[in-house]
């Protein structure tokens, strides 16, 4: 059966917001998502915004499900900038191609919404598969608006657990849900090791190719 996609805000889709809650605990175990629910009605569809990929099937009896997540945050120190962090393929339905078709998804949308840059913030391990979809190694770090908060950012190797980074400022109204763990310092936000590999995607670049 043929199936086509879409980029969702959370707030639009509340029947999946289980289904979301279970995608990014089955990832992350220790993450926050299930703040999605109060925290979604809180938002609109510009950052910072939680957003599902949803999969329509063709059958009109077949409901909607849930394919993954990522949630939009304002990028503060350049021009029509995003990162999507907490970006997340259900852990059963990968290696079916649907990252390499989100991402697609994703630049087409927020050229649409007048946005020229994407950053997404991965393992060195994770790399390689965004380096052949467009994205560029990034050295210029951005400074984000709210980062984190759903606590899906791991510490990578022997580090403590890094609830925030220099360069991020805490999401105004949440920021008591950022107790425990670290600050990264500015060196270990640039480490490669500590926090993960920040890459950069520029949309209007890539689409031009198209
Ligand atoms: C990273 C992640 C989003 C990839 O999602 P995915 O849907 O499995 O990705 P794809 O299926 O498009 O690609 C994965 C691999 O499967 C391969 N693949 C693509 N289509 C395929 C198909 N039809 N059949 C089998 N394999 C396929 C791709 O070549 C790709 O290989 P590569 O990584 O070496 O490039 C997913 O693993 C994930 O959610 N990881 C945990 C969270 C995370 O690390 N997020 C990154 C933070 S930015």
């Amino acid at each position: 059966m043929a199936s086509s996609y879409s980029l969702k805000p959370l707030h639009s889709i509340p029947d999946l917001i289980p289904a979301c809650i279970k995608t990014l605990k089955n990832e992350w175990p220790q993450c926050k998502a299930e703040l999605l629910p109060k925290l979604v009605k809180q938002e609109l569809t510009t950052a910072p915004c939680s957003y599902g990929l949803v999969r329509h099937s063709d059958d009109t009896h077949d409901k909607d499900t849930l394919v993954g997540h990522f949630r939009l945050i304002p990028v503060i120190n350049r021009e029509r900038a995003l990162y999507a962090e907490s970006l997340c393929v259900d852990k059963l339905q990968r290696g079916r191609g649907q990252s390499a078709m989100l991402i697609p998804l994703m630049e087409e949308f927020f050229v649409k919404m007048g946005y020229a840059e994407l950053y997404l913030l991965t393992s060195s391990h994770q790399k390689d598969h965004y380096l052949r979809n467009s994205f560029t190694i990034c050295d210029d770090l951005p400074h984000t608006l709210g980062a984190n908060l759903l606590r899906t950012g791991t510490a990578l190797g022997n580090h403590e657990y890094i609830h925030s980074w220099h360069g991020n400022v805490l999401y105004p109204g949440w920021e008591s849900e950022y107790e425990g763990g670290a600050i990264a310092t500015q060196k270990e936000t640039a480490d490669h090791e500590c926090i993960g590999v920040w890459v950069v995607c520029y949309l209007h670049r890539r689409l031009a190719k198209l």
